[in-house]
């Protein structure tokens, strides 16, 4: 397992799991993919590379300084625009000459142990003994571009990830216009492709459709990663499910623009790529300097997409968030979002504590509306001092108050925004992006900071250091509600502009991680109008997003399933809120709303001060369940059963890391008239163990994997069963 190197092939074998990801240096010259999928017993596969490939012309010149040799139908890792190859280029580089072109050729590789770390960038990263990376060296002579390819590959799952720095060891600026993290070639694609897509309310549905011939990519433009696509997909057999079949999952670590996505040539060749979009991207490298792209992440498992599911799980679990809060239970929140939207004050808060300490909820989240003088959402952000007539004991005095209760406290900001109504704008009003002479477009009444200005980035590290420092603030739910338009900045020159919005997403990982650090004890969930930065680079500094601000529970199972593809359940905050649901106006059961909740990360959001005994008592028994189950749902490993986006049953389940025990959770949203009974086939379980359900029943393994746990069937909306089963060892049946 990790790295071999075969000297006479000329061949890299990346293996870990059962997996193997196979390139060959052509002609010494070129890296070209061979191969990734299920591990092969034997590496040494050159002939294949050949061997689909003869076709006259392409044969005719067979060295690569001879003019006749074809760049297009090769394999490529790393494919580069301005010679013969006219599929998508990973890079395109612009020299003195004003000429964009590159031919980057093979100068050697090195083998390390570990992972690398990615300068002022997020990464998925490795212990020496978990991982191994491979470093592969090209060069560019013309240009003195240096190139080096990074695939670090996990010893456990097989998942790989790669990313690339260029270098300029010339004398001359380049101007790099297109730089992705990887690009693969891969032969004979039968795929479909599985996406996540959507929009405010309607987060990570997931769409699947047959790839033809020609370009299917995803892509963000809004500058952040985005409600309409994620940065993920999975390529997929069309006999894929949840349980079989191949299933190669792609995710970048990254939060801002991307293109993601998929180019099947005329022979069915499928170049996959993923990186920053190309879409007004430049940078300018100067001598001696280097780019480093975001770390792009692979997970193929021949187990189904739940295979792919688990081992981003795992890498999301382990090797992502290095915090305090990266195995420590995470607490059961309450915000005041939709219990009170802007009208609170010190008392009411109060009050909602304390009916929340009683139900056994353990923080308090206040939300907008805390500062500036911000009754509604047309003023103040910027302004990070309380209002004082709402708050008239200052945050101070409100947290505690809160920890007497015996709760946690926690607050809301929206730190990258400024509102032009707010002092911050009055006297910086150059601190926002924008283009001189143009008009500033608002959304939600808010402008965005110019985070690629270090004294903007030093403004937000110092406001959001004194409100922290002020009080006792455990928990920061950090907002984004708008896309960048106009995307201008005062603080580049005119050759430099379309380096913004990626200085842009530095400069934002600069300030989380400076306050991530400089506040270890306080716990981040990333929010961007629900789930549209929901990305691995958003989570490598904070360990929980808020998903969707669509908290309807039935609208929920296919966000949260959905999220699951990728996304580990505990890194998704799920909060039960009120009946009739304040977005879709549904009325459901306070009990189908938990049940939702309780595989993934539980709060409430609602006012409980509005709420009969008989409901807080209920709530009281959640969450006392919730405390219960915890260590599981938050720290198990998650399987999708049953799909939503194919019919009214959702099914899912949590078996724990040491596979003792499990959760089932099966949901039946809307009743149909004379529904056929179901057993729902379970995953992830032992066949020859057995395991005993809470009411006492003991089934095998097999039994549950193959024959399934019998659904009871009931009629009406909104029913929803669910199991507890622990193993029993020793017994012989
Ligand atoms: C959008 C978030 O998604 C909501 O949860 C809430 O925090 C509001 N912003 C507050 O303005």
């Amino acid at each position: 397992m990790g790295i071999e190197f075969l000297k006479n092939e000329n061949i890299f074998h990346l293996s870990g799991g059962d997996v193997s990801y196979i390139l060959k240096i052509y002609k010494n010259a070129f890296p070209m993919h061979l191969y990734w999928g299920k591990r092969l017993s034997d590496p040494a596969i050159s002939w294949y590379l050949e061997a689909p490939y003869r076709r006259k012309k392409l044969l005719e010149g067979t060295e690569p300084d001879d003019p006749m040799f074809l760049h297009e139908f090769w394999p490529y890792e790393y494919p580069e625009y301005g010679m013969s190859d006219y599929r998508p280029a990973a890079l395109e580089v612009v020299g003195q000459d004003g000429c964009c072109i590159s031919e980057l050729r093979y100068e050697g590789y090195e083998i390390l142990e570990g992972s690398v770390e990615l300068p002022g960038l997020p990464s998925v990263w490795a212990e020496k003994e978990d991982a191994q990376t491979l470093k592969l060296i090209l060069k560019d002579q013309i240009l003195q571009l240096q190139a080096e390819l990074y695939y670090t590959v996990f010893e456990k799952t097989g998942a790989i990830t790669r990313h690339t720095v260029l270098k300029n060891l010339g004398k001359d600026s380049l101007k790099i216009k297109k730089a992705l993290s990887m690009s693969l070639d891969m032969k004979h694609a039968p795929y479909e492709m599985l996406q996540l897509s959507g929009t405010a309310l309607r987060e990570h549905w997931i769409e699947r459709r047959k790839l033809g011939i020609g370009e299917t990519y995803l892509e963000s433009t809004r500058g952040i990663s985005s409600h309409q696509e994620n940065p993920f997909f999975a390529l997929v057999e069309k006999e894929t499910t949840e349980q079989n079949g191949d299933a190669y999952g792609v995710t970048l670590v990254y939060s801002g623009n991307f293109l993601a996505g998929v180019s099947c040539d005329m022979y069915r060749s499928a170049r996959v790529q993923i990186g920053i979009h190309p879409g007004n991207f430049g940078w300018r490298l100067e001598a001696g300097e280097e780019f480093v792209t975001p770390q792009a992440v692979l997970s193929y498992s021949q187990k189904g997409l739940n295979g792919m599911s688990s081992k981003f799980h795992d890498l999301f679990l382990n090797h992502l968030y290095k915090g305090k809060f990266q195995h420590a239970p995470r607490p059961i929140v309450i915000n005041t979002w939709e219990a009170a939207y802007f009208n609170f004050d010190h008392q009411t808060v109060l009050e909602l504590a304390k009916k929340a300490a009683k139900a056994g909820i353990e923080m308090l989240v206040l939300d907008d509306g805390w500062f500036g003088h911000r009754d509604d959402d047309t003023t103040s952000l910027g302004d990070w001092f309380e209002n004082s007539r709402k708050l008239p004991k200052e945050l101070k005095g409100l947290a505690e108050d809160v920890n007497a209760l015996g709760m946690q406290f926690g607050l809301w900001f929206e730190p990258e925004m400024v509102s032009p109504d707010s002092e911050l704008y009055r006297n910086h009003p150059d601190w926002c992006i924008h283009i001189n002479g143009r008009k500033r477009s608002q959304w939600r009444h808010q402008l965005y900071l110019d985070l690629s200005r270090k004294e903007v980035q030093d403004y937000i590290i110092d406001s959001l250091s004194n409100v922290l420092s002020s009080a006792n603030i455990s928990y920061v739910k950090w907002d984004c509600n708008r896309r960048i338009s106009e995307p201008g900045s005062e603080g580049l020159p005119p050759e430099r502009q379309d380096e913004l919005l990626h200085r842009y997403v530095l400069g934002l990982y600069h300030v989380m991680d400076v306050l991530t650090k400089r506040f270890p004890d306080v716990l981040f969930e990333n929010c961007a109008s629900g789930g549209a930065r929901m990305d691995a680079g958003m989570m490598y500094y904070f360990p929980q997003t808020w998903a969707s601000d669509n908290s309807d529970a039935v609208c929920r199972l296919k966000i949260q399933y959905g999220t699951s593809l990728c996304y580990p359940p505990v890194m998704t905050t799920s909060h039960i809120s009120a009946s009739p649901n304040h977005q879709m106006l549904r009325q459901t059961p306070l009990d189908f709303r938990a049940a939702v909740s309780y595989p993934f990360n539980l709060g409430y959001e609602l006012n409980l001060c509005k709420m009969s005994d008989e409901e807080i008592e209920k709530i009281s028994e959640q969450t006392a369940l919730y405390k219960k189950i915890r260590p599981l749902v938050q720290g198990g490993k998650f399987y999708r059963l049953l799909s939503p986006f194919e019919g009214n049953q959702t099914a899912w389940m949590t078996v724990s890391q040491d596979e003792t025990e499990f959760l089932v959770w099966y949901y039946k949203d809307f009743a149909d008239p004379e529904e056929a009974y179901i057993n729902v086939r379970l995953t992830g379980l032992e066949e020859k163990a057995h395991y005993q359900a809470e009411e006492g029943n003991v089934y095998s393994g097999d039994m549950l994997m193959n024959l399934g746990l019998p659904i009871q069937w009931k009629n009406g909306d909104c029913f929803y069963q669910m199991w507890h089963f622990k193993r029993l060892d020793g017994i012989d049946f």
